[in-house]
């Protein structure tokens, strides 16, 4: 009897991998993907608390979800990840639907056993209604005691510490790896290297869900990846809040070590990783970078965050804009045709329209190829919550709306300066019109006219066209 899970995903490219790991644990489990929720028995949802704005669109979703339970009494639902860590009583007072909330900061190997608990009642409940549908309510008691389990786990969980650490997501990453059919996870996959920070910016509330930095032991990532491209991933993300400060327990060895040891394995991959932290970025990862350009990509994610010297001292960055620069300057010099994408909130408390025009300056030297641009959310717990802003939200705003219209023009321009080249580009799908969607060295989205699928494989294409977003191009032997 095939259970089927929906793994809802809010939040950074943490959440994305530990998604990924649970999806591969219960795949190991010889459970499958449901495409669309109302299609599962089991839905996990991963969540974020960075912005206000995604803890409520949690709980809409959330709402919506006790309505599928009324129709589906047996429906698993799990909360996890940052909003599951610092609001896990207020989860489960407010919503009766949610059977267990496991916070980004506890033991994974705990997650992995209610899973297994879960599947197999779920597996006892549909036996007995495909059985008899009629009788499948009053049936759902006589299986196991699952209430009685799942009241039990909510008084557990410890908090992750390094005893713990064998425990980790990357345990998760080898499980069941022979059984992935799913093509989203052949394709790519994404790996925690650490977890948590310890850099505590003024506007983040990460050091606080997710704790603080500890890092996995290098021979396991090692290993993780070796697995991924034994099964045939292509694209190995890397991930950590801040990379830079990776260091291995046992032998202490550094990002840069770790990179090149990757990039040293056999086969035809690329790796990404992210995110880089300014205050730590040193030339010697540029120069991993620039003698592997095979397999480490020419793609930089670089939170900025503010260009004003005043707010990024506010924000305990630790970097001035000079500093920024500089090393966007040696990652060009080492790096031809780097692609460089990065974060920056408007807003924050105390940015006056001189600090944002600052920010819009240094924009204008740059020129990113991509920005993800925020107006400031007040969190709780961090150093920015209590600190005084008379800035009003219209303000914020237009500000938001200024910087994103400029940069769609400054987007464009970098994408044109593409056509004529050919590049090598890694193929996601082939859409229904006949196009193939794939993605450049850059993470650039690429539209190709193609007759075959290629999905999952490498090949090159000549640039024809570019919008704000996108690239277009074709097929080149
Ligand atoms: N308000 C707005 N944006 C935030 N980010 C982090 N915390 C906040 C906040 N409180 C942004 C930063 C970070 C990205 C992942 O989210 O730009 O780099
Ligand atoms: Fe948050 Fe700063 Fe850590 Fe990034 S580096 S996760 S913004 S505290």
């Amino acid at each position: 009897m095939t259970i089927k899970f929906f793994n809802k995903v809010y939040g950074c490219q943490a959440n994305v991998a530990d998604s990924e790991g649970l999806s591969k644990f219960l795949l190991g489990l010889g459970c499958s993907q449901a495409n669309i929720e109302s299609d599962a028995d089991l839905i996990i949802i991963n969540t974020c608390a960075v912005r206000e704005k995604a803890e409520q669109k949690l709980f809409s979703f959330i709402g919506r979800l006790a309505d599928l339970k009324k129709a589906k009494p047996y429906l698993k639902i799990g909360i996890i990840g940052c909003v599951a860590s610092y609001k896990k009583q207020e989860l489960y007072t407010s919503f009766d639907c949610i059977n267990f909330v496991h916070g980004a900061r506890e033991e994974i190997g705990m997650l992995q056993e209610y899973l297994k608990e879960i599947v197999l009642h779920l597996q006892q409940v549909k036996q007995k209604h495909q059985a008899n549908p009629i009788a499948k309510i009053r049936s759902i008691k006589q299986v196991r005691d699952i209430k009685n389990f799942l009241s039990k786990i909510k008084n557990q969980a410890p908090i992750l510490n390094k005893e713990s650490i064998s425990n980790l997501n990357l345990k998760i990453h080898a499980c069941g790896t022979q059984q992935i059919s799913d093509s989203d996870l052949l394709l790519r996959s994404h790996i925690n290297i650490m977890t948590g920070c310890n850099k505590y910016c003024a506007y983040c509330i990460v050091p606080f869900t997710r704790g603080r930095e500890i890092s996995y032991p290098f021979a396991e990532i090692l290993q993780a990846v070796k697995k991924d491209l034994d099964r045939g991933v292509k694209e190995i993300n890397l991930l950590g809040q801040n990379v830079n400060s990776y260091i291995d327990p046992e032998t202490r060895a550094k990002f840069p070590e770790l990179l090149k040891q990757v990039a040293d394995l056999a086969g035809d991959f690329w790796v990404r990783f992210v995110s880089a932290h300014p205050q730590d970025m040193t030339q010697d990862l540029f120069d991993v970078m620039s003698q592997h350009r095979d397999k480490l990509t020419a793609y930089l994610h670089f939170p900025l965050q503010s260009g004003s010297n005043k707010i990024l001292k506010a924000m305990n960055r630790n970097y001035s804009a000079e500093e920024f620069l500089q090393k966007i300057e040696w990652a060009r010099m080492a790096l031809q045709g780097l692609t460089i994408t990065t974060d920056i909130i408007v807003g924050f408390p105390g940015e006056t329209e001189e600090d944002y025009l600052e920010t819009r300056k240094l924009m204008e030297v740059i020129k990113f190829d991509q920005i993800y641009s925020f107006v400031y959310s007040k969190r709780q717990y961090t150093k920015a919550f209590s600190m005084s802003d008379d800035c009003p939200e219209s303000v914020k705003l237009k500000r938001l709306m200024d910087l994103q219209a400029r940069q769609r023009e400054i987007s464009l321009e970098r994408n044109q300066a593409w056509i004529g080249k050919t590049l090598k580009i890694l193929v996601e799908k082939q859409l229904e019109n006949g196009k193939l969607l794939a993605r450049t060295e850059g993470n650039t989205r690429i539209l190709v006219d193609s007759h075959t699928s290629l999905t999952g494989k490498f090949t090159n294409a000549c640039v024809e066209n570019a919008s704000v977003v996108n690239l277009f191009g074709k097929l080149v032997d």
